[in-house]
């Protein structure tokens, strides 16, 4: 396969001891991607199932080649905010262990919707491009305000201001916006040395916005929790502190135990061996009683704080 369309896993081994996987168990892989932890989790349940679900179409479609290797796999090009109508289809009540590993995969950024800084594409940003408005279109509909919000809290950028006034005024030029209107507006504004790490800044906060990401990983999470069995682990990865505060605001509810307390990170050796993972935090969860997961979207110590839109 392409290099470019390959992606390292991060933390493999931690989440696999996590998951404390048995034979003939259910696992759910909320995020198969390329199935970096995915075919490994297959293989230890043998003969119990794991059912995959991967947004991007893209990365579903290049995974799926691999997928008729492994019997015991049931793969959906669906988001986990969906995870009810994998269940329906496979009439399937529970699963033992549920593992999400958030964010990108280097795949999705040869996907052609513009998740790379580095290639001229049209910015679209969707995971699933029939589900909802591509970034272009959604900041054409925003004003110049909610768009600095959306880069300083979804971005932690400084300079979010300058950077959505000028977006704002090279949007109202062109049809569509690529991204590399966006990159010259960031480069602009930057030494040298900062561009790329202002450029992730802003594709994170476009990308969480364009996908709903937070919103998303709530319904996703509470739907999880829903189906896992009593006594089954919850594993999440994060990669930056608004999905890790979300995840984390899980222990204030007594119907899971966190196992790990501070979160497992990285190794030295991983980090130098893969970067991109600088950034990750692994939480486990055990459930330990039953989840309505409709009160718990409804509880407000469970809300997005980080609410946009
Ligand atoms: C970090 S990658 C997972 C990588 C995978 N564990 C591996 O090692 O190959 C996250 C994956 O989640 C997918 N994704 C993003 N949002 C999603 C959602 N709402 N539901 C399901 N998958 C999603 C992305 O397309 C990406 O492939």
């Amino acid at each position: 396969m392409d290099k470019a369309l390959t992606h390292i896993p991060v933390m493999l081994e931690e989440a696999l001891w996590f998951l404390d996987l048995k034979e003939d168990i259910f696992v759910l892989d909320a995020t198969f991607g390329m199935g970096g932890h995915g075919f490994q989790i297959a293989e230890r349940i043998k003969p119990g199932l794991l059912i995959g679900l991967e947004k991007d179409p893209f990365t579903y479609s290049l995974v799926s080649q691999k997928i008729p290797l492994f019997s015991n796999i049931r793969l959906f090009n669906l988001g986990y905010e969906k995870l009810d109508i994998a269940m329906l289809k496979l009439g399937l009540s529970y699963f033992d262990r549920a593992f999400f590993d958030l964010g990108i995969s280097s795949v999705s950024l040869e996907n052609g919707r513009g998740f790379s800084y580095k290639k001229d594409e049209v910015l679209d940003l969707r995971f699933d491009p029939r589900d909802g408005k591509p970034a272009y279109e959604l900041i054409k509909e925003l004003d110049e305000k909610e768009l600095e919000r959306i880069l300083r809290i979804y971005g932690e950028e400084k300079k979010s201001k300058i950077i959505a006034r000028k977006i704002k005024a090279i949007s109202r030029k062109v049809d569509v916006l690529r991204t590399t209107h966006i990159a010259n507006i960031v480069d602009s504004l930057y030494h040298p040395k900062m561009r790329d790490r202002a450029k992730a800044r802003v594709w994170q906060a476009l990308r969480i916005y364009t996908n709903n990401e937070l919103e998303n990983l709530r319904k996703g999470l509470a739907l999880a929790l829903r189906y896992l069995s009593v006594g089954g682990r919850l594993v999440v990865i994060t990669f930056h502190s608004l999905e890790d505060r979300m995840v984390k605001s899980l222990r204030l509810y007594d119907f899971v135990e966190d196992i790990t307390g501070k979160p497992i990170t990285p190794s030295e050796e991983e980090i130098k061996r893969n970067p991109r993972s600088r950034s990750a935090k692994m939480r486990v969860f055990v459930k330990v009683g039953e989840v309505n997961h409709h009160s718990l979207l409804r509880d407000r110590r469970f809300a997005n704080p980080f609410k946009v839109r």
